[in-house]
């Protein structure tokens, strides 16, 4: 049995503008999803995922060949999230030359789903790490990055950056600007979120971005600008000390910048009343920035802030279901005994 967990992440800059070719600047945190993947004697895959819904679900099925699994889904995001293990399954097979390998796996997951902390990259890359350790193939990170980007590719129809996939196997913050993926430094940032207990449909909103910059010149603009404020971002993090507490100067300079960026994806049409409720709520709680994080039209904000006011101020503000402190997850993936 072997049993491997990813974090999720924030986004600190630049979602959506990096569908385009824009840097972006995901940072991971501490929420993890863990997948456990036990070789089987034939060759179907038996998923159980007790916590991806309220009710939790078992479905065995001859898996690995693209096709969902007929279930009785409790929700489109538990038939999602089948999607994904199932792509995990496909990359695990043909990475370990195994075409025919056949899974028990458990998925467990504190991300919630579809909320903008990548829960779906965390799960692809543990499923694809337990299941090709599990086969005697254990893959190196920048393999295993890549492998997990094209099973998200796959399942998203060809609309996914190499963000989330990236940042969920190295840890850390990272640059991902195109194909080219690079860790960098940053200090211990105090990371706020706040969960409105809903979540954006990602193809649908990358969709929405898509038509706006091609009907306005002011879209595409927008989008530049969002690679301006992630350019900006990232020359603030390589002067900070690498994981050290930030000083409240370079707080409050990444914070004016979260802040922009939130109105430029506001701009967008990505926002949500209960994502700018929260927005609102933080920076009047005193965050030194606040962001939706992720595709956005619901789900999660990320605000930074050291003290415990945000995180008071969001669990009474109207719309959030969650508010929670996340540290920044210095490790990566890791195989768990
Ligand atoms: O909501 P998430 O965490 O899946 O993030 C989506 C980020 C986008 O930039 C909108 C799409 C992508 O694949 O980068």
């Amino acid at each position: 049995m072997t049993v491997c967990e990813a974090p999720g992440k924030v986004y600190l800059f630049g979602e959506h503008a990096v569908v385009y070719g824009e840097p972006a600047v995901p940072a991971a945190i501490e929420r993890r999803a863990r997948v456990t993947a036990e070789p089987r004697e034939d060759d179907h895959v038996r998923v159980t995922a007790e916590d991806l819904s309220l009710d939790g679900f078992t479905v065995e099925y001859a898996g690995g060949t693209g096709e969902r699994p007929d279930i009785d889904a409790p929700a489109p995001l538990v038939e999602a999230a089948m999607g994904y293990v199932d792509a995990a399954v496909r990359q695990a097979r043909s990475a370990a030359d195994a075409p025919d390998a056949g899974f028990d796996i458990t998925v467990e997951s504190e991300i919630p789903l579809g909320a903008g902390l990548g829960s779906s990259a965390a799960v692809v890359v543990a499923g694809i790490d337990a299941a090709t350790r599990a086969l005697g193939e254990p893959l190196d990170r920048r393999e295993l990055a890549d492998r997990a980007y094209r099973a998200e590719f796959e399942v998203q129809d060809g609309q996914a950056s190499r963000a989330d996939t990236f940042c969920s196997t190295m840890g850390g913050a990272v640059r991902v600007e195109g194909d080219d993926c690079e860790p960098i430094d940053a200090p211990n940032l105090p990371f706020v979120i706040g969960f409105d207990g809903g979540a954006g449909d990602t193809g649908e909103l990358v969709a929405g971005v898509r038509e706006l910059r091609e009907e306005h010149r002011f879209a595409a603009d927008t989008v530049r600008s969002i690679g301006d404020i992630v350019r900006a971002g990232e020359e603030l993090l390589a002067d900070a000390v690498p994981e050290a507490d930030p000083s409240r100067e370079l707080l409050e300079e990444l914070g004016d910048l979260m802040d922009f960026n939130h109105g430029l994806l506001s701009a967008l049409g990505v926002s949500a009343r209960s994502l700018d409720a929260m927005v609102w709520a933080a920076r009047d709680a005193g965050a030194h920035g606040a962001k939706l994080t992720g595709a956005g039209g619901g789900g999660c904000i990320v605000a930074l802030d050291p003290g415990e006011e945000t995180p008071t101020a969001l669990s009474f503000t109207q719309g959030c279901e969650e508010a929670f402190r996340a540290e920044l997850a210095t490790e990566g993936v890791r195989a768990v005994d």
